[in-house]
């Protein structure tokens, strides 16, 4: 059987400020989507949260951009908001861009990753889900998965994986898409994903004539970048992303294993400050310090049968606690550099700056070199 899986988050109201989700909005979306588990529109479903952004994962046969789908997610943020607002949380209703629902949910302010695939005899899913940075962010640790055979020994020894993988990159800055093989094209691709700000994997697929269907996707990303919908800083493109592993794909392990490396993303701290990204289990998904770190979630299911079997917060697991440290220490080092690139972003990727209005100011006294 073909089965949908969903990530659909938004940020809509912040409890303080922007370092985690009230209860009461995770209870007001577990009460809307059971509804849908009633009512036979969706499968199944888990509601968690990671910092301020609110998570919905669903499983469901309706595929991706399905208009029900969609709708009910975008119902259940509406619901959320309206609790939100109640509580005066902070920035109510931040993600959601628009009064009303068009149809599709993309473009509105959610993130989005789906997938639809072919449910296998043993299918393990992980949901990652980050906060306080930006779609790149998965661009290093997608790569390793499934392109770094000094990540994954999948690709050298076992034979279902020998041949690599496909890669759907997206250029977000002129709105185009290029499919490139993995190991062949290994450079190029290289070339493009290191510039994280404007080129990210959006879906992985495996290569045609292997174990499994060349047209659905092992791993998908959600590529929102809200400033650019949006035209103006409205927070930030906390991404997520679906990963399937084994039997052909990365093992479980091959796929935690590149986050035992704390890279530096963007995002922390008014959207504006480079740190590293922390793996946490859920219980430590909360921005704290600086408004962080930026925090990485990874929770695990069996899908059977189209639902969801778990979840397995995968780092609420001391083998983490090593790359927890040296997120802290990197993270106390980072901020020394207070107001300095490259702790603070380059202009140009700046959320918001006062630059325009500092220079207006002094231009009078700027002088000619
Ligand atoms: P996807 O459904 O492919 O994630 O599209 C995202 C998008 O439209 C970004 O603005
Ligand atoms: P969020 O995008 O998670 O709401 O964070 C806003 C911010 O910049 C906090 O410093
Ligand atoms: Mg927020
Ligand atoms: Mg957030």
């Amino acid at each position: 059987m073909k089965v949908t899986f969903s990530i659909i988050k938004a940020d809509v109201g912040g409890w303080p400020g922007h370092s985690l989700v009230h209860p009461k909005l995770i209870e007001t979306a577990e009460k809307e989507l059971a509804k849908a588990v009633k009512d036979k529109v969706i499968k199944s479903f888990h509601v968690t949260h990671v910092g301020d952004d609110l998570e919905l994962i669903m499983t469901h046969t309706k595929g991706v951009d399905s208009k029900e789908i969609h709708k009910l997610a975008w119902r259940t943020f509406e619901k959320a908001t309206d609790v939100a607002k109640e509580l005066k949380l902070y920035g109510a209703g931040q993600d959601l861009l628009s009064d009303a629902f068009s149809g599709n949910i993309r473009g509105m302010g959610p993130g989005v990753a789906e997938m639809e695939f072919t449910e296998r005899k043993g299918e393990p899913v992980v949901a990652f889900m980050m906060d306080k940075t930006e779609p790149g962010a998965f661009n290093l640790p997608i790569y390793r998965m499934f392109a770094d055979p000094f990540n994954t020994p999948g690709l050298v020894i076992d034979p279902t994986m020998h041949s690599g993988f496909v890669f759907e990159i997206w250029d977000i800055m002129e709105h185009k898409k290029v499919l490139m093989n993995a190991p062949e094209e290994m450079y190029d691709i290289l070339a493009l994903i290191g510039a994280k700000s404007r080129f990210v994997i959006k879906r992985v697929f495996p290569k045609k004539g292997g174990k499994l269907p060349a047209d659905e996707p092992v791993a998908v990303i959600s590529t929102e970048k809200l400033y650019q919908i949006a035209g103006e800083y409205v927070g930030k493109d906390d991404p997520v992303a679906i990963v399937r592993a084994q039997s052909g794909l990365p093992a479980l392990g091959e796929v935690l294993e590149p986050w035992a490396f704390p890279h530096l993303v963007s995002g922390w701290m008014r959207g504006s400050h480079n740190g590293p990204i922390m793996p946490v289990g859920i219980k430590d998904a909360k921005c704290t310090r600086f408004d962080g770190p930026p925090r990485v979630a990874a929770l695990g299911f069996q899908v059977a049968n189209g639902e969801l079997v778990g979840p397995a917060d995968l780092f609420d697991d001391p083998a983490w606690d090593y790359t927890r440290e040296k997120a802290q220490y990197v993270a106390e080092y980072m901020r020394r550099h207070g107001p300095f690139e490259p702790h603070r972003l380059p202009l140009e990727d700046m959320e918001y700056t006062t630059l325009p209005n500092v220079m207006k100011n002094l231009s009078k006294r700027f002088k000619k070199l």
